[in-house]
């Protein structure tokens, strides 16, 4: 591929894209068509990545943005017995388009499913990514078959944050959100701050987010979304993962833009869920 500012590394038939521009650097894996890192220029990665993350496509990436698609969460329905959130997060992913210029980089990215995997699923599915000093990820989906289909998805973005314990979440207040770890709905009161494990779907398609800890803020956006998901999963949760080491939790949050609730894709139709993020100050 012709490109000024990617390069492509390819080890044991993964391809890891390196992009180097005036505004950011980032990287971005053929493994689930992952993005690993974004780094607007003078600032810190705004992505957490596991240290003991497996790179080498035995697994899902544990870090940076993994994608669900065609369902969130455990299987069920006419889905039932296949992994937890879908084959996007760990099928390779090629770059179709790539536009380069001085304010901005553009990829169009499409999984390559295997023949058993895509008679799964009526959906065609293809991922643009726009980067500059935003990121700007978004899901395309288009609903190939006769019947209307139900979908449901997330960008399942990892946040760095300096410390967990000083950090906010603003922009849900007063939000409902389901708490899968009690299966009881709450009602939010005032900015999310964690002190514990949080697994939470709000009920909400607040579209203007801000993730503050003391160093920085994280302006997070969306775009068809009918809930945010946030995600935690602190100590003993990471000691239960082999690849979240166990002080893991303290520097990342789970903020994703998500369908959970009862998406349907009419016959042709295209359905379009976006997530953004920038430093704000
Ligand atoms: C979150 C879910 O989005 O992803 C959690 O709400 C889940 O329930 C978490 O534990 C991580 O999932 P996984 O499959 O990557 O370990």
């Amino acid at each position: 591929m012709k490109a000024t500012y990617l390069t492509e590394k390819t080890q044991n038939g993964i391809d890891t894209w390196s992009i180097k521009h005036p505004l950011f650097q980032a990287k971005i894996s053929s493994h689930g068509g992952h993005v690993l890192s974004f780094e607007p220029t003078g600032h810190q990665d705004l992505l957490w990545l596991s240290d003991s993350a497996h790179l080498d496509g035995s697994k899902a990436i544990r870090g940076g943005i993994p994608i669900c698609w065609p369902w969130f969460g455990p299987s069920s329905g006419q889905y039932e017995g296949h992994p937890q959130h879908g084959y996007a997060r760990t099928c390779n992913w090629t770059i179709v388009e790539l536009e380069e210029s001085n304010e901005v980089v553009k990829l169009k990215l499409i999984p390559q499913f295997s023949v058993k995997v895509q008679d799964l699923f009526p959906f065609e599915l293809a991922m643009t990514i726009s980067l500059s000093n935003e990121l700007e990820i978004t899901l395309h989906t288009k609903n190939k078959s006769d019947s209307a289909q139900p979908l449901s998805q997330a960008i399942h973005t990892y946040f760095a944050v300096s410390n967990i314990n000083n950090s906010k979440l603003k922009g849900m207040e007063n939000s409902q959100y389901e708490d899968k770890l009690t299966g009881k709905t709450e009602t939010q009161n005032g900015a999310i701050e964690l002190s514990e494990a949080a697994d939470r779907v709000y009920l909400t398609d607040a579209c203007e987010l801000v993730l503050a800890d003391s160093v920085r803020e994280i302006r997070i956006g969306g775009v068809n979304h009918d809930s945010v998901v946030v995600w935690n999963p602190w100590l003993e949760g990471a000691k239960g993962m082999s690849d979240f080491d166990d002080e893991g939790y303290k520097t990342m949050i789970c903020v994703e833009m998500a369908n959970t609730q009862g998406l349907e894709l009419a016959p042709g139709e295209n359905f379009d869920l976006t997530q953004s993020f920038s430093i704000a100050t």
